[in-house]
């Protein structure tokens, strides 16, 4: 069966939605990329992408090359060159945990101020339960539906930084929520060509689906964690429980990797959102509220530990990775970064941190700003050779393949004292210990 092409314009230009935009560029279809932030438009559309993302480069140019793709700032253009319009802005948390939805507002008011005949809006954007309802009610109250109807699909995404287009082309599915048949057939229809699986709902169930999944991730991460701070104490290996415990199919060893806790973009804040809401509703949502609780200690637990071998104030402490996690540049809410934060309160001398995509300090997203005494004490290592000179103590934060391999034999003699904490279980605990480490991980056993 031949593929229809359609015209699609993807409302914004972030790890999302320039990769669902790409993916569907490369699925035939015409695609316009639109973003508010020019300087990110004219990047893009000279092939050069405005963050890391494994793959997504060469993509772009090839889709470009193709004239399959092509970037724009202005709204107009963005509304009226498609029938189909995919929202994927950020929804970031505001401080009390609730979603700040003024970027999707104003998504949706730019629609509304160029709309040019009938438009089906596709929310990619994970939008707290209720949201897509609300945006049917605003463009009701903006747009005279009778001259140009739009249709409102809930289509949530579930890919992960790092691997964002081995998980856009091979889904593990495609849930799209809405109250018109045809309208959530032509969304299914967009990504005909993928090896997926449909699952077609109404807008709550499709927008709860994304937050539970979310939720549920993170659940799993932190009853790990939990499950390490007993297991440090009775001496199991914890990567060995979570192997075992994945053999069961009705487990599975995903998500299940016990460290200093989950961080990024994502998992924080769609889990204080969920919590937010059932707060509103008075449900209480205890496990969830648990899952998050374990998540805020575990780094004080980490470190807890490293004061007991080796106290850290006065110290020089190099730190590996600056990421939320490996094969990404993005930093926010990095437990690498709580992690510094933590030891520059606790009083350490200096904290060097190295990551591949960090050059220097003012690159790296404090979560609120350092005060001028703490700031002094940062550093940002680039000369690998010499990261380690001098330093008490070394300790990974992210699993970047790259540190694997770093010249740990030569750092064993560089360092003051040849200490490592491993906060994701990532390294080779034997082969350090042969070089002269002392190694410690997260309930690694015996
Ligand atoms: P992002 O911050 O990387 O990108 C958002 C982009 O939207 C920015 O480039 C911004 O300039 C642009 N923007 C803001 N307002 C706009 C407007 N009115 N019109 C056009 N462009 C506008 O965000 P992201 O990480 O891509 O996340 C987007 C959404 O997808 C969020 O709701 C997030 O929860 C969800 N999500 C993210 C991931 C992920 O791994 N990052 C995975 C699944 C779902
Ligand atoms: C997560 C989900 O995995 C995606 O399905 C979802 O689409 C996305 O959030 C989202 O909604 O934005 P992402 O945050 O990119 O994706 O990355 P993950 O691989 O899930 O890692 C999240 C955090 O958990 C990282 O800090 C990672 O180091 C940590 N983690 C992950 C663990 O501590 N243990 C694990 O076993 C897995």
């Amino acid at each position: 069966r031949r593929r229809r092409s359609v015209n699609i314009t993807v409302i914004g230009s972030g790890y999302v939605g320039t990769t669902t935009a790409l993916v569907l560029a490369k699925l035939g279809h015409q695609v316009i990329g639109y973003d508010v932030d020019a300087s990110k438009v004219e990047r893009l559309n000279r092939g050069e992408l405005p963050f890391r993302e494994p793959g997504l480069e060469e993509l772009l140019h090839e889709l470009l090359q193709d004239g399959k793709i092509v970037f724009t700032a202005d709204g107009r253009t963005a509304v009226t060159s498609s029938q189909l319009l995919m929202i994927s802005v950020g929804t970031p948390s505001a401080a009390d945990g609730n979603a700040d939805l003024k970027y999707l507002t104003s998504a949706i008011d730019t629609i509304a101020e160029f709309i040019d005949g009938p438009k089906i809006v596709i929310t990619k954007s994970t939008v707290p339960i209720g949201t897509n309802r609300w945006i049917k009610e605003r463009f009701a109250e903006k747009v005279d539906l009778t001259k140009t109807p739009v249709d409102v699909v809930s289509n949530p995404e579930f890919l992960r930084e790092g691997s964002a287009l081995h998980d856009s082309f091979q889904p593990s599915r495609t849930i799209v929520g809405g109250d018109n048949p045809l309208a959530v057939e032509t969304v299914k229809r967009l990504y005909s060509g993928l090896p997926t699986t449909y699952y077609t709902c109404d807008f709550e169930t499709a927008e709860m689906i994304k937050y539970a999944s979310n939720g549920f991730l993170a659940a799993k991460i932190s009853f790990i964690n939990e499950i390490a701070r007993l297991a440090e104490e009775v001496g199991a290996d914890i990567g060995g429980v979570a192997r075992g415990m994945g053999m069961d199919p009705r487990i599975s060893s995903h998500h299940l990797s016990a460290g200093i806790g989950y961080g990024g973009s994502c998992f924080p804040k769609d889990v204080a959102e969920l919590l937010h809401l059932a707060n509103r509703k008075n449900v209480k949502l205890s496990m969830l509220a648990e899952a998050k609780r374990v998540n805020d200690t575990q780094i004080d637990w980490f470190v807890e530990r490293m004061q007991a071998v080796a106290p850290l104030k006065g110290q020089r402490v190099l730190v590996l990775g600056v990421a939320f996690k490996e094969d990404t540049d993005d930093q926010r809410e990095s437990p690498g970064i709580r992690l510094m934060e933590r030891l520059l309160k606790l009083g350490v001398r200096e904290v060097r941190a190295f990551d591949p995509t960090v050059r220097a300090v003012d690159e790296i997203r404090w979560t609120k700003p350092l005060g001028k005494g703490a700031a002094k004490r940062v550093k940002v290592a680039t000369d690998v050779e010499r990261a380690a000179d001098g330093v008490h103590a070394v300790v990974l934060t992210t699993p970047w393949k790259s540190f694997e391999t770093l010249p740990w034999k030569q750092w064993a003699t560089a360092a003051a004292t040849p200490v490592v904490f491993d906060g994701r279980n990532f390294l080779d605990d034997v082969a350090l210990r042969g070089l002269g480490w002392q190694y410690y991980g997260v309930a690694r056993g015996r």
